[in-house]
């Protein structure tokens, strides 16, 4: 999969952009605050609908405006397709070679990219919810089943919470409604879950083989996926109306939904202690570039290709060792990479490289 042609139109301070790229390495280069984030954003937004610096939509307008465009040239399978995206107002439309998208799963997953930034820290870092987002958006974009799971949890979840708000007591009427949204719950987290295991097991082995390289083949990665506080063997999935039935008095006295996949987490750990709190800054980064290369890795088995990667300031972050590891992995047949970065890095010299020097919303290659 590779990006050939992007077009920006009011947004973030792009006014008007067109920028080529090259089928190996791009490098998007400049000072702080310049717009070399801004493109990595508007690419990941038009291939996934999301940003992670936004809450609304209308914040990626340049300001004073009122609507933006993008339109990107992307080749898969020797397939060329356009996506186009208008934001005004917080409305949104999508169009896949010129014809409207009536539903995200339309286009969302067609081209992948995997988007690396120095915040994907947090993966590791903070709690259950980072992990729970990082795996979940994964599974989306190569398994629309898993967006309807997370949907049909997300709606009854919502409904569950209300109906113990709202009521008083408990009586069997309670119980027979309460057992009811368990039921639903139960059919959509066994699915969630079920997905969630089937991809932390690919995920540790690829993690595992690239974090050897990175770092060093004694170290051992462990991912475990843990439900309602109890360590999930590989490949079984908990009987959840079960539990559900048996948390029911106990979530009628807190008034609250006590369990379920919404409140899992994945626990990291290096060489058996878990990485959030003994691995060093050094290696929790070092874990956190192995988690994104092991992406690239499970979508190229899954579709043959490769997909983009964007790489957002990661070589400040890095050792010598590993910046050269990078840049050697980056640098092999097949894969796309849009790099940014504030100084240029002397070893790109020789290597298949398109460079743009960015600058008060302007890219200009040279
Ligand atoms: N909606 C917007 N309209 C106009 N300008 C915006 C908007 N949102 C952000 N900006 C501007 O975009 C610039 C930031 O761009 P970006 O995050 O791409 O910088 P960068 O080159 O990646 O910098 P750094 O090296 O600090 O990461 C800032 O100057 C910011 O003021
Ligand atoms: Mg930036």
């Amino acid at each position: 999969m590779r990006i050939n042609s992007l077009i920006l139109r009011n947004f973030r301070n792009y006014r008007r952009q067109e920028l080529d790229f090259g089928p190996a390495i791009n490098v998007l280069s400049g000072q702080n605050g310049q717009g070399k984030t801004n493109v990595l954003e508007s690419v990941f937004f038009l291939l996934t609908g999301k940003s992670q610096r936004i809450r609304q939509e209308i914040e990626l307008v340049t300001w004073g405006e009122d609507s933006l465009y993008l339109s990107g040239e992307f080749t898969v399978r020797e397939r060329r397709i356009q996506i186009e995206s208008f934001v005004r107002a917080n409305q949104r439309a999508v169009r896949l070679n010129g014809v409207p998208c009536r539903r995200m799963s339309d286009y969302v997953g067609l081209i992948n990219a995997v988007f690396f930034t120095p915040d994907d820290l947090e993966i590791v870092k903070k709690g259950p919810m980072e992990r729970r987002r990082f795996i979940d958006f994964m599974i989306c974009q190569s398994k629309p089943a898993h967006i309807a799971a997370l949907n049909q949890y997300q709606k009854a979840l919502k409904q569950k919470s209300a109906l113990l708000r709202r009521t008083r007591g408990d009586d069997a009427n309670l119980r027979a409604l309460l057992e009811s949204w368990n039921l639903q719950l139960a059919a959509a987290g066994t699915k969630i879950i079920s997905h969630r295991l089937e991809y932390v097991v690919k995920l540790q082995a690829e993690c595992q083989a690239i974090f050897s390289v990175i770092f060093s083949a004694d170290w051992l990665v462990e991912m475990t996926y843990i439900s309602m506080g109890r360590r999930l063997p590989k490949e079984e999935t908990p009987d959840l109306a079960a539990i559900f039935s048996e948390r029911m008095g106990q979530e009628i006295e807190r008034r609250a939904v006590l369990a379920g996949p919404h409140r899992d987490d994945i626990l990291i750990a290096v060489n058996e202690k878990p990485a959030k709190i003994f691995a060093s800054q050094g290696q929790q980064r070092a874990l956190v570039l192995s988690m994104k290369l092991a992406e690239m890795e499970i979508f190229r088995k899954e579709k043959e290709e490769y997909p983009l990667l964007l790489l957002d300031d990661v070589l400040s972050e890095l050792d010598e060792k590993r910046r050269g590891f990078l840049l050697d992995y980056i640098n092999a047949p097949g894969r796309q990479t849009l790099i940014t970065m504030t100084e240029r890095d002397a070893r790109l010299k020789g290597k298949e490289t398109v460079f743009y020097s960015v600058k008060g919303g302007r890219a200009e290659r040279e």
